[in-house]
């Protein structure tokens, strides 16, 4: 059933505004902290995360602590009615540190240790820097646990899967792999095949994670670099917990790279964060970077059954990376912004509240720029985007309950990686496919949750699951049993072909069972450059009344139906006129396999079919303009209806019952325009939606 969830802490009932806030850099002129007090009101911020770099002002020499500067601002922010969030400063060792300690910088594959300088290069094993995180930690939870203006930790900052070759962590890699493998050598060697060129492992201190020839100890290696961060980060919070376990724990995730499993670490903390970046107006099609944004703020709601999150990071204006960096234009940030919130963020917070005068990010996007006053675009933008978020109160905690979900998975995409690069090549494109099974929802407005294959799919009436090349333990079996049960799923070619370790399931694909739930077998998988042809045409008269002829990209397979009807057949190519979508109705339920790549042209009358017939709520009945979407929130009592319009010119959306304007109170009906990269929120009281 729809309900509220839980403001992340008790203090703060609003939706968080705020951003990074650097004011050791400022330590010289502590009048700029005055400054930030007064703007922070203007911009209608209430939150702000400190203290992220800040190691070395906390202290400056081993042993020698200076909060005096953190005390001042701690005491500034709750004066002016500015929550915190505090970090922990272990993503940026301070220079002594890193000079008099070598053991806590990482060691390159040629046994070097990098140099001291740069951040987030840490060795996550050395036992020395964790006393050294535990301390500092113990510290600031002992000085400012309760603190009133603290409401949340901020652990580290961008955790990322970056190799150590160090002797501590390839003691702690063995020991893993002992766990893993209930200490047999045997059932590790056969799981990485390691025959092939002579690699048989004689013992466990032979096995060194350089060689990427073999897959299965290359996604072992991928593993075991997400279990030693999920470690170090629960070593970084034994303090925290101890002396202030009201205080709720989180550290800021980049789920828009395959580098940890993040929704293995979502376990570890107590509400989920990430920081995000869109390439917006880089790419020359914005609508396909918001589904892309969208699918990346339902994974992080999805990665706690639904949770809130946090956006912790977002840019007003301009990020630093992209080869062409582009400023957002008028109205993007206010939209951009709507987005998290109609995915289920409960804040928008930035990097960064005011740019520094040195240092690589000087010039990237801040709150406050170099001019030090509210008088720039920037500014006043988010000045925008607080006063619209302050009259959203009754947004927080509301939730969001999808029953689509499309998969992701961390191992599949570290696997497709490593092990089917060499086949597939540059053709993978693992999250454009998934991007592109997500949009046709988002485009409808039909709620997705995005999940891994440790999920449970009981909730669900619908999965879909592009490019499942490798199937973990146990998931055919739940997808067998979500279909038997009634479910629909959707999967596409090139899945079900190796198992956990990347080996190849024999008897042919997809394997463990799943060739009799969607009744076809794949025989091979064609690759294509971007000029060759292959149509794909539906048949006439299939149960999905689908139409036309549409152009298959990248790969497609071969397959011969076991049961499943054929949809659509082959128009081109050595397999013209065998089938490329077929339907199979297995126990109650639908199993369809999509053996070709095929675009937003299929993929969107496709799925509109599949929500028809299940009928799948939507946001709103009517059918969405292109490049526009629409989200709600609920409490079960009052829907929160959120329009975007990512198109560069209006678009008109029909209503089919009168709304109240969230922001002005005045009641909307009938057909409404969205300017462009416009966004309306409305609400109305009842029922849950329908
Ligand atoms: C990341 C980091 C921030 C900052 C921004 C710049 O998200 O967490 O410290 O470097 O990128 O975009
Ligand atoms: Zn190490």
């Amino acid at each position: 059933m729809p309900h509220r969830w839980p403001p992340v802490s008790s203090k703060c009932s609003h939706l968080l505004h705020g951003g990074d806030y650097n004011p050791d850099q400022w330590t010289r002129t502590p009048e700029v902290w005055d400054q930030d007090m007064r703007l922070m009101k203007l911009a209608g911020c209430n939150a702000v995360s400190v203290g992220i770099f800040a190691w070395s002002s906390l202290e400056p020499r081993e042993g020698q602590y200076e909060f005096g500067w953190l005390d001042a601002i701690l005491d500034k922010l709750a004066a002016n009615g500015v929550s915190a969030i505090l970090a922990t400063p272990s993503g940026g060792k301070p220079t002594w540190m890193a000079r008099a300690y070598p053991e806590i910088r990482r060691m390159q594959a040629d046994g070097q240790r990098q140099q001291p300088g740069g951040r987030h290069n840490h060795c996550r094993s050395s036992p020395l820097y964790r006393q050294k995180c535990q301390q500092i930690n113990r510290k600031l939870a002992e000085r400012y646990g309760r603190h009133p203006a603290l409401i949340l930790w901020h652990v580290s900052n961008e955790y990322n899967n970056g190799d150590c070759f160090c002797d501590g962590c390839l003691a702690a890699f063995r020991d893993f792999l002992r766990q893993r493998y209930h200490n047999d050598l045997d059932q590790l060697n056969h799981a990485y095949w390691s025959a092939f060129w002579s690699h048989h492992f004689p013992d466990w201190e032979s096995i060194t994670p350089v060689d990427r020839s073999l897959h299965g100890l290359m996604l072992d290696w991928e593993r075991f670099k997400t279990r030693q961060v999920i470690d170090f980060f629960k070593a970084e919070t034994v303090p925290l917990r101890e002396l202030t376990p009201d205080i709720p724990v989180t550290t800021n995730f980049m789920n828009n790279h395959a580098m940890l499993d993040w929704w293995a670490f979502a376990k570890a903390v107590d509400v989920v964060a990430w920081d995000s970046y869109p390439a917006w107006h880089e790419t020359g099609d914005d609508v396909a970077v918001a589904a892309g944004t969208a699918l990346l703020h339902d994974q992080c709601r999805s990665m706690k059954g639904g949770r809130p999150f946090i956006l912790m990071e977002s840019v007003p204006s301009i990020p630093t990376r992209g080869r062409i960096k582009k400023r957002k234009e008028p109205g993007m940030h206010r939209l951009s912004s709507v987005q998290a919130i109609a995915h289920g963020s409960d804040s928008v917070l930035y990097f960064q509240w005011r740019k520094g005068r040195g240092g690589l990010e000087k010039f990237h996007g801040a709150v406050v720029d170099h001019a030090g006053h509210e008088q720039t675009r920037e500014f006043r933008e988010v000045a925008e985007v607080g006063a619209l978020l302050a009259r959203l109160d009754g947004v927080v905690g509301t939730s969001i309950q999808p029953q689509v979900a499309l998969i992701q998975d961390w191992e599949n995409e570290w696997a497709l990686r490593e092990g089917a690069s060499v086949y597939l090549g540059e053709n993978i494109k693992y999250r454009q496919e998934c991007q592109a099974h997500y949009q046709p929802f988002w485009a409808t407005g039909v709620a997705v949750d995005v999940i891994d294959q440790t999920a449970d799919l009981a909730k669900y009436r619908l999965v879909t699951l592009p490019l499942s090349y490798l199937l973990r333990n146990g998931f055919a079996e739940k997808l067998r049993a979500f279909v038997a049960q009634g479910g629909t799923a959707v999967m596409t070619c090139f899945s079900g072909l190796v198992d956990e370790s990347d080996l190849c399931l024999l008897g042919g694909a997809p394997g463990h069972g799943l060739r009799e739930v969607f009744g076809v077998w794949e025989e091979e998988t064609q690759n294509f450059f971007p000029h060759e042809k292959v149509g794909v045409a539906c048949v006439n008269g299939n149960p999905l009344k689908l139409t036309g002829t549409y152009p298959a990209v990248d790969i497609c397979s071969v397959i011969h139906p076991q049961g499943a009807q054929t949809l659509a057949v082959y128009k081109d190519q050595y397999f013209a006129g065998t089938p490329a979508v077929t339907g199979h109705a297995f126990g109650q339920g639908k199993a369809y396999y999509l053996a070709a790549r095929l675009g937003m042209d299929f993929l969107l009358p496709f799925y509109r079919r599949l929500c028809a017939d299940l009928a799948l709520p939507k946001a709103i009945p009517a059918d969405l303009p292109a490049g526009t979407t629409a989200q709600l929130r609920t409490d079960g009592h009052t829907d929160f209806l959120f329009l975007s319009n990512f198109n560069k010119t209006p678009a008109v959306v029909p209503l089919d019952r009168p709304y109240t304007d969230a922001l002005t109170g005045e009641t909307v009906t009938g057909r409404i325009t969205l300017e462009r990269y416009g966004v309306r929120i409305l609400k109305r009281n009842g029922p849950a939606s329908e």
